[in-house]
């Protein structure tokens, strides 16, 4: 798909619900009791990977236009599947089930596509390994697929390594069947979404600095559920809105949870203008309208704590910081290596391509902003998150910019390049 420089962006735009959350909604509904009510779920094709697991475990879901209806059994009540569980691109399906299967009463086979059978499960292998499961990476190189057979689990305190919200559900998770109380500490604190949604159905939970608790076996029942809009969607347009010059956008009803509202600091903190309307809470997640004008942005550093609470934003901050006067550094984010693509080397070779000064380092990367870009093709490695970032970075870039497997942005925003177009008009 190609995209050009564009004079501004004007207007407002609903952002799809939250992917972290949506798959959270089907999951938890699905060990409930009773129904579970989602409006605003993503329609993504990682989160209808989720729904598509949980109907092979047994749960009715109905996916309507208008919301979606669980129909969860409890705790014990997923059944045998009689054929593989494929996860397809998505990481958090394949991290937070594993928690829920390890402890049923029979063995599965989790796998995903060529991206997933890449991404490391021994974060996941390891902890669940500690607490007594049976959880193997079939092809022995510690990634899917992976096979699990039920066993009884034992509560264990897990110190993470890495601050992953996808270790931290999965162990969590894991802990609504131990025989004891489970806990997980992490060096800096992951978004908490698992933590408020699981509380929000029953669960027993406490918290700590960065060590969350879990009581096993809580009477879990079915909630209603509104979705708010995706932070990490609405960044595309929080730095489009920064970077194209005489811009202004409405980015209606976001989650601003501050386990992941990065984005806004980050943008603040370059000089961008950034104003919530309308805050407002849904069930422990706060949400806001937010307004963006563009304006001169300059370089930052960005390390430490607030890696975490904007560890999928990185691509499109880079973007930002290449148009931004001054030295931008990113570090202590070598998980940008493991996720859908290796988003360092990625964002490296793409920005490059187009006339950037970046250097890719071992946990991040520098760039020197403020020289003008030009038309590229963007090799998006099928990654949604690149692909997105660089439709944005094209609407700055003098001449033509060619995105590679431009329809990867199914995965968490299906309607991204229409939304986008409508702010041109
Ligand atoms: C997610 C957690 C993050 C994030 C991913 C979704 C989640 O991964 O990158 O897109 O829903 O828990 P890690 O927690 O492994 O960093």
């Amino acid at each position: 798909m190609e995209f050009k420089k564009v004079q501004r962006l004007k207007g407002e735009v609903t952002i799809p619900g939250d992917k972290s959350i949506s798959h959270r909604a089907v999951m938890f509904g699905s060990i409930s009791r009773g129904l579970t009510e989602v409006t605003n779920f993503l329609q993504g094709a990682d989160c209808l990977s989720t729904i598509s697991c949980f109907r092979k475990l047994g749960i009715s879901i109905e996916n309507t236009p208008d919301r979606i209806l669980v129909h969860g059994k409890g705790l014990h009540g997923l059944s045998a599947p009689s054929e593989l569980l494929d996860a397809g691109n998505s990481g958090t399906t394949v991290r937070l089930i594993s928690g829920i299967l390890a402890p049923q009463p029979f063995s599965v086979t989790l796998t995903g596509d060529a991206s997933i059978q890449k991404r490391p499960m021994k974060r996941i292998i390891d902890p669940l390994t500690e607490m007594g499961a049976d959880i193997k990476s079939i092809s022995g190189n510690g990634c899917a697929p992976l096979s699990i057979t039920g066993k009884h689990l034992k509560a264990i305190h897990y110190t993470s390594k890495v601050a992953s919200a996808q270790v931290k559900s999965a162990i969590l998770l894991a802990g609504l069947y131990a025989d004891g109380e489970t806990k997980v500490t992490e060096p800096y604190i992951s978004r908490n979404h698992s933590e408020i949604m699981l509380s929000y159905f029953g669960a027993a939970l406490t918290n700590r600095d960065t060590t969350v608790s879990i009581l096993p076996e809580p009477e879990l029942l079915g909630q209603k559920v509104d979705v708010p809009g995706d932070i990490s969607s609405a960044a595309y347009f929080i730095a489009a809105g920064l970077i194209v010059p005489n811009s202004e956008i409405l980015i209606k009803n976001v989650g601003i949870n501050p386990t992941r509202d990065g984005i806004l600091k980050v943008a603040k903190e370059m000089g961008g203008s950034i104003t919530l309307l309308n805050v407002n809470e849904e069930h422990g997640e706060p949400v806001a309208d937010i307004l963006v004008k563009s304006g001169t942005l300059h370089g930052i550093t960005i390390k430490g704590e607030i890696i975490p609470t904007l560890i999928d934003e990185l691509p499109i901050i880079a973007v930002m910081a290449a148009f931004a006067e001054g030295t931008t550094t990113i570090m202590d984010a070598a998980e940008l290596k493991v996720k859908e693509s290796n988003r360092i080397d990625v964002m490296a070779e793409n920005l490059s391509a187009m006339g950037c000064n970046i250097t890719p380092t071992e946990d991040g990367m520098i760039i020197h902003g403020g020289a003008p870009l030009s038309g590229a093709v963007i090799d998006s490695k099928a990654d949604h998150r690149i692909a997105m970032s660089f439709a944005v970075a094209a609407l700055c870039a003098d001449g033509i910019t060619e995105i590679k497997d431009s329809q990867c942005v199914n995965i968490s925003y299906p309607a991204f390049y229409e939304d986008l177009a409508r702010l041109t008009k």
